[in-house]
């Protein structure tokens, strides 16, 4: 299929086959930076960083530059109209009149969509929020391959702030999707959110293995590993033999360690009192003296805080310098791509095809739980439509397709039953029997019965005794 005129917001936007291909035009374009000059000249990109940055802006607006197009730029959410209340919806359907492709950075998750939703041209997440940073993503598996040539079998250490990480998030997605095994190693408390775990073991198919500390009692080659997360195809040692201490699985050594920052910009107040006394894990020429990491390459989306110690600056073993290099022939064979400026030969890869999940279709909707969606924010919610996707129905799980994240409505309603009838508005415990004979398409959910009753519904027989 062809990248032309397409949007990237989640790395789920492209296939291992797309990625691939871009991976050699980037060789190509790599190879002769200077002959890629003049490819997209008379294109205008509009650089919409809503949230600070260094490497993603500045590498993005210097590709643009490299292949003779221009930018235009708006860092300052308090220099734009956003600051006197203009929604994103009318920001994009603007800029989408002057540029030819948005690079948008904004800290509310699904930001991105709604950009891609309303401004009509190309659009390119470059992180919004927590929730995704699929082109550092694809930096990411660019250097993977460069360094190692595949990533099908790699273990990769994912290390910190998984929580709010969302390199991290884009990224294991795509490690999934190409084969690797994953070790998450999070600071305590910055664990993987549920639903990603949730999607991750739905949608790719692998399982996801908690350990005990506990098992963790040998000091030789201390690596805190909370879960492992293995392909398919690949069973793990501790899955075979689940009575075997984590450091079996850890002697072997691991591909990459992938570090990132603790993400304290969107820390909770309570986060905010327990990072001053948190122990966030630090990578130094001291842990990297440990045999696991012998061949271990080190990776960060950067910047850095404490995480990584400058001690390792010169080790071979250090890829954070060649992945922000990268970001700019990644970038200039982007833009080329979804510019159409430069034919992308896409070879047939597999990859797992996306699960066309059923929508919640009915009004009254649940608004999304996650205070950082773009969907809940004032001046977006006047124009958005909540919109999920039911992703299981036991339990009945519910997800935002602007955030991405999941939740468990704890009561339904069936559209069918009521027919606009007062007498007949009833709700059920999401849990109950009668729940589960609702079809989907006439599924009405709560968060609880106070927002049930608020729509004018009354408690059933099967609401679990809350009444
Ligand atoms: N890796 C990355 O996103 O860096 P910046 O925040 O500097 O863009």
């Amino acid at each position: 299929m062809t990248l032309v005129n397409r949007n990237l917001v989640t790395i789920d936007d492209l296939s291992n086959g797309e990625i691939l291909a871009l991976f050699s035009l980037v060789d190509e374009m790599s190879a002769d930076m200077k002959a890629q000059y003049g490819l997209c000249r008379g294109k205008v990109m509009a650089s919409l960083f809503f949230e600070a940055s260094t490497r993603t802006r500045l590498s993005f607006e210097t590709a643009m530059l490299r292949l003779g197009g221009s930018v235009i730029t708006a860092s300052d959410v308090g220099a734009s109209s956003l600051a006197k209340g203009e929604s994103i919806a009318d920001t994009a359907k603007i800029v989408g009149s002057y540029a030819d492709i948005v690079v948008i950075r904004h800290p509310w998750e699904g930001a991105a969509k709604v950009v891609a939703d309303y401004a009509g041209i190309p659009v390119i997440n470059a992180g919004d929020g927590g929730h995704q940073h699929p082109t550092q993503t694809l930096l990411d598996l660019y250097t993977l391959i460069k360094e190692r040539q595949s990533i099908k079998g790699l273990k990769i250490a994912l290390w910190g702030d998984l929580k709010y990480g969302r390199t991290t998030h884009s990224l294991i997605f795509a490690l999934a999707r190409f084969g690797a095994d994953i070790l998450f190693c999070p600071s305590p408390g910055l664990e993987v959110p549920q639903h990603v775990i949730d999607k991750l073991t739905t949608e790719y198919g692998g399982e996801v293995e908690r350990l005990d500390a506990s098992e963790q009692k040998d000091k030789e080659n201390l690596f805190p590993v909370d879960a492992i997360y293995t392909t398919p195809n690949s069973p793990h040692q501790l899955a075979m033999m689940p009575d075997i201490s984590a450091q079996v699985e850890l002697k072997g050594g691991v591909d990459a360690l992938y570090v990132t920052r603790p993400q304290k910009e969107r820390f909770t107040a309570s986060e905010q009192g327990q990072s001053l006394k948190m122990k966030y894990p630090v990578v130094n020429k001291k842990l990297l003296q440990g045999k696991a990491f012998r061949k271990t390459l080190v990776m960060h989306p950067l910047p850095r805080v404490d995480e990584l110690a400058y001690d390792i600056d010169t080790d071979e073993r250090s890829m954070y310098s060649k992945q922000a290099a990268r970001g700019v022939p990644v970038r200039m064979a982007l833009l080329a791509a979804l510019l159409g400026v430069k034919d992308v030969a896409v070879p047939a890869v597999e990859s797992p095809p996306p699960i066309d999940y059923p929508r919640y279709q009915q009004e009254p909707s649940p608004v999304c739980p996650n205070l950082r969606c773009v969907s809940i924010q004032e001046t977006e919610a006047k124009y958005l439509k909540p919109q999920f996707k039911i992703v299981n129905t036991q339990p009945l799980t519910l997800r935002c397709t602007y955030c991405e994240h999941g939740f468990e409505p704890k009561f339904v309603a069936s559209a069918e039953s009521h027919e606009g009838k007062t007498e007949f508005k009833k709700y059920h415990s999401a849990d109950s029997h009668w729940a589960k004979d609702i079809r989907l398409e006439n599924l009405i959910a709560f968060h609880t019965e106070e927002d049930a009753q608020a729509c004018g519904y009354k408690p059933s027989h099967f609401t679990g005794g809350h009444h």
